[in-house]
């Protein structure tokens, strides 16, 4: 990949899956807007990254906030700068039954895992499609492309919505040179595991099933070139989606819920 030139931006780029995406795009030569919560992550990041001679710019915003995305936005403007390159990544798990977290929390992680991916994905491909060049890659998860398991309960639900959302925005550009992917990964060894209280039970999980968030992101970068629209790393959960996806409903359902039980907190 060679993206001398171009700018992305990376949201959840303070940690794992998104950290990884702002290295290797730096490392391919594009310029990175860094959107996260913990500034003081994005500035020891951007100063690690100086040596690839591009530009990282930390941006400090709370994703969850319903405004976030059209101040991004605004201070895109203010600086000049037009994405070509959109990694919508942020994002974490609710431990527990739907009921156990309060409704305004409920309300405020749609808004994270929802509304700002499809708001940063309108205002910034607008800019795109009149330049004639846009990759967007939305973070999804395998939990998007199998059945529900208890607990964490809109998470799937909302995975499911951005796997559909990037192959409604990948058939609207069909043709161009705007390429739209959803990247549907596994078990991927990041701080996900702790903020979503779920370490101890994925310590159980037999090590085939971890995986690196290097290979993800590479894979991810190559398939949004490729145009891929819908990219699972791994061939143990391309495997397994291949499997709930041929198995009858209510066997897939019976399978998920089972094994849910070995990996999320449903109290
Ligand atoms: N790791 C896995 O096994 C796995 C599997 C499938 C899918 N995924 C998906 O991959 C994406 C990245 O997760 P990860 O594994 O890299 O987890 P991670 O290491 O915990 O990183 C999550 C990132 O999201 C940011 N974030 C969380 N809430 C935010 C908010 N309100 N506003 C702004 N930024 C926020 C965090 O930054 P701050 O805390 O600094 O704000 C952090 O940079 C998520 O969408 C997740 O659902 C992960």
């Amino acid at each position: 990949m060679d993206y001398r030139g171009k700018w992305a931006l990376v949201t959840g780029a303070s940690a794992g899956i998104g950290q990884e995406f702002v290295r290797q795009l730096a490392e391919s030569g594009a310029n990175v807007v860094m959107v996260a919560r913990r500034e003081d992550r994005l500035k020891e990041l951007s100063a690690l990254l100086q040596s690839h001679g591009t530009r990282t710019v930390p941006l400090a915003a709370d994703l969850s906030e319903g405004d976030a995305p059209e101040k991004i936005v605004a201070f895109l403007q203010g600086q000049g700068i037009d994405i070509d390159i959109l990694v919508n990544n942020a994002g974490f798990g609710l431990p527990g039954k739907y009921v156990s977290t309060r409704w305004e929390e409920q309300e405020k992680y749609l808004q994270l895992m929802v509304s700002t991916y499809a708001e940063l994905s309108h205002r910034l491909l607008t800019g795109m499609q009149e330049r004639g060049y846009g990759r967007v890659i939305n973070v999804a998860s395998v939990a998007g492309l199998v059945p529900p398991a208890a607990g964490h309960t809109l998470y799937g639900p909302s995975k499911s919505f951005l796997v559909s959302f990037s192959q409604a925005l990948a058939a609207e550009y069909d043709g161009t040179d705007i390429n739209v992917s959803a990247l549907c990964p596994g078990f991927t060894y990041t701080e996900f595991h702790d903020v979503n209280d779920t370490r101890e039970q994925l310590n159980q999980m037999p090590d085939f099933m971890m995986m690196q968030v290097g290979e993800t992101v590479t894979g991810a970068l190559k398939a949004v070139e490729k145009a891929h629209t819908v990219y699972v790393p791994g061939l143990q959960y391309k495997f397994l989606v291949w499997l709930t996806g041929i198995l009858p409903r209510a066997w897939a359902e019976r399978i998920v819920k089972g094994s849910g039980k070995n990996y999320r907190d449903a109290h």
